[in-house]
């Protein structure tokens, strides 16, 4: 397991943009199930390792400083549309209201998919994602979009079939810089997506349904899920973004 974190932390630091240092820094964290806490069946995302500190085990240390605010707000099953509808996205826009107010630069991480993709093409979510992003800016927080992290099924041949590739692509489109016909925002990207299929096809159909939540649920994260794909994603942003963390 530790082999394979040492190996997949380079994956994953060069897929964000680097940035001037501001300091102190606060992370809201908002998504799906893939992103939640995992405290029942069907949930364990990768917010748990990234977070850290609060799991029934000590296994499950953050990458990042110590007393570093991180505020998991994913919710189990949501889709950008039922997120807003239910919510959960004014609980996440008080979380950063009040990070931003104790002058701490408030990085939002967001991202969507395993549910979109059930119900909508990719467009409805980039719309969906597009306004997060506006109101995430407005109140003066900095948002980070995170392409999906990938089911762990696999083709006959090895590969991962990437049901997902559409809306990771569409979260991309987003996060890219803007021209006045499209939707681009220009945000910080980090493609989990793509490292996270790599990571899997890499290790294999075996070590990667090791990672599950449970054995046929190639979706959720068990604990070294979380460690493996939460934890390098903290340090990969405050290296590439060269924070200095309280
Ligand atoms: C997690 O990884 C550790 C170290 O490799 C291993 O001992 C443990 O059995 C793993 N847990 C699960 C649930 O696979
Ligand atoms: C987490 O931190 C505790 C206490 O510092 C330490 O004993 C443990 O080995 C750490 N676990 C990992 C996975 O780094
Ligand atoms: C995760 O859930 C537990 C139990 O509900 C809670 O105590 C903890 O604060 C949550 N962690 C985060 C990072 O939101
Ligand atoms: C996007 O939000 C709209 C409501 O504004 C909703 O009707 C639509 O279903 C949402 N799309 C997704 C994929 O959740
Ligand atoms: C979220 O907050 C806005 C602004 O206060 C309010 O208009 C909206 O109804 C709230 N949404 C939900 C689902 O409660
Ligand atoms: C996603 O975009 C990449 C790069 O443009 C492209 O190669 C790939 O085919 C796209 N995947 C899907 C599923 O649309």
């Amino acid at each position: 397991m530790l082999k394979g974190l040492v190996y997949w932390l380079p994956l994953l630091c060069y897929t964000v943009l680097a940035r001037p240092n501001v300091s102190p820094t606060s992370f809201v964290l908002v998504g799906d199930s893939t992103t939640a806490n995992g405290t029942v069946l069907d949930s364990g995302g990768w917010g748990d390792g990234f977070c850290g500190g609060f799991l029934p085990i000590e296994l499950v240390n953050s990458s990042l400083a110590p007393d570093t605010p991180c505020i998991n707000t994913a919710e189990n099953g949501a889709t950008t549309g039922s997120f807003v509808a239910d919510g959960f996205w004014n609980i996440s826009l008080a979380a950063m209201q009040g990070e931003v107010a104790k002058g701490r630069r408030t990085l939002v991480t967001v991202q969507f998919g395993h549910n979109d993709m059930k119900i909508a093409p990719p467009e409805s979510m980039g719309a969906n994602l597009t306004v997060m992003v506006q109101q995430i800016r407005a109140v003066g927080a900095e948002p980070v979009l995170v392409t999906s992290l990938t089911r762990r099924n696999f083709n006959a041949d090895g590969t991962i079939d990437d049901a997902l590739g559409p809306w990771a692509n569409e979260t991309i489109l987003i996060s890219q810089a803007s021209l006045p016909y499209r939707l681009q925002q220009n945000t910080h990207l980090l493609d989990l997506h793509a490292a996270s299929i790599t990571y899997v096809e890499e290790i294999g159909p075996d070590a990667a349904h090791r990672l599950n939540r449970s054995p046929d649920d190639n979706t959720h994260l068990n604990i070294n899920g979380t460690i493996v794909f939460g934890r390098p994603v903290p340090s990969c942003i405050v290296k590439s973004l060269q924070f200095i963390l309280p």
